[in-house]
């Protein structure tokens, strides 16, 4: 199968529509990262997601709407905190897990009982759903454990061949996936996933919000997780990654310990002079919160395709933006953490 880039144009976002109506599976721009997009009540086109990225079976999709009257029909009752979460931050990068009507087959739930749905603010995403005519599950469009795809060139990479098209979107601006939440009780947000849309930020509309446990540490294999995805290997790149925590001075000094051929350092952009002055191959990712979410997958590609096999990548925050980064970087070192010291 030949893999078509399409374009933002009428035509194309309308074949891009009548092949997802048709039960074909089309890589999909959103502000988080590419999707890979199916009708999220079509059991077959799922299967060929899950198929197309080598995804575990259990992990469910989060299904995309481009209105909000879209969502009771996949829901059996939305509550006022999630209207009011709705409200707030739709259409934006906030995925809300809710129990799920017979609109969702099984399959595009992982065999749970729950759905997550997203309304996108991508007007491209927006404008495929809507040619569509249906929900689109899509979950991120990389082959399953690698890092997100944030532009058209990276899904294809992972997806040349495997699929039908791609809807070209530019790069995605937020660069981290969606956060995933789920309700617990009148007044309270428990956070699965960190995403672009902060803790602090949920604090505004819900009393209280609780970040899982699962989100900063290492979970054993044996504990029942909230959400499946939480288990699995994920975003990471080929070679071997180590998030190392200190301060500027401290990072330069593990460095310094660490050389070695294709050896390279994921530093912050105000980090670079230093490392440039003691001669450590170094990349940087951002100088805040926001640019390294918007960059980070595409560096760890990039390093790849320059052929790196250890990455060194500068710990950022765990507070705002940071801590969806963060998240995703443990995963991407499995769990390898250094502690390079305060100073
Ligand atoms: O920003 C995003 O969310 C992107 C774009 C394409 O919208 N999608 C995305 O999907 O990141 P995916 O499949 O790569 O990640 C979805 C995560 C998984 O960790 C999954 O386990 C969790 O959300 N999830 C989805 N539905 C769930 C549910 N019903 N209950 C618990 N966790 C759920
Ligand atoms: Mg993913």
């Amino acid at each position: 199968m030949t893999t078509r880039l399409l374009q933002n144009n009428a035509e194309d976002i309308a074949l891009a529509g009548a092949l997802l109506r048709g039960g074909e599976i089309v890589g999909m721009p959103t502000e988080t990262v590419y999707g890979l997009g199916c009708d999220a009540g079509n059991a077959d086109a799922v299967r060929k997601v899950f198929a197309a990225k080598g995804r575990p079976a259990d992990n469910p999709l989060i299904v995309h709407i481009a209105a909000l009257a879209d969502w009771a029909p996949l829901v059996r009752e939305i509550p006022p905190l999630a209207e009011q979460l709705a409200a707030r931050f739709w259409p934006g990068p906030l995925t809300v897990i809710l129990p799920r009507t017979d609109r969702i087959p099984a399959v595009t739930a992982g065999g749970l009982d729950t759905v997550g749905v997203r309304f996108p603010a991508h007007p491209v995403a927006q404008a495929m759903i809507r040619a569509a005519g249906v929900p689109v599950a899509a979950p991120s469009g990389n082959r399953s454990g690698s890092p997100s795809p944030t532009t058209s060139a990276h899904m294809l990479a992972d997806m040349d061949g495997r699929i039908p098209a791609i809807v070209e979107g530019g790069s995605c601006l937020c660069g981290v996936e969606s956060t995933v939440i789920q309700l617990e009780g009148a007044d309270t947000v428990r956070v699965l996933r960190p995403g672009f849309v902060t803790p602090e930020q949920l604090r505004t509309v819900a009393a209280n919000v609780i970040v899982d446990d699962a989100v900063l540490a290492q979970i054993s294999p044996d504990t029942v997780v909230r959400s499946p995805g939480m288990k699995y290997k994920h975003y990471a790149p080929n070679a071997a990654v180590t998030l190392v925590q200190g301060g500027r001075a401290a990072f330069l000094r593990f460095m310094d310990t660490h050389r070695g051929a294709g050896v390279y350092a994921l530093c912050f952009d105000a980090d670079v002079p230093e490392c440039e002055a003691a001669g450590i191959a170094c990349v940087p990712y951002g100088d805040t919160d926001e640019e390294r979410a918007a960059a980070f997958f595409a560096r760890l590609r990039e390093l790849d395709a320059e052929g790196a096999a250890h990455i060194y990548v500068r710990a950022p925050r765990t507070d705002g933006v940071g801590l969806a980064v963060y998240n995703r970087l443990i995963r991407a070192a499995g769990y390898d953490i250094a502690d390079a010291g305060t100073f």
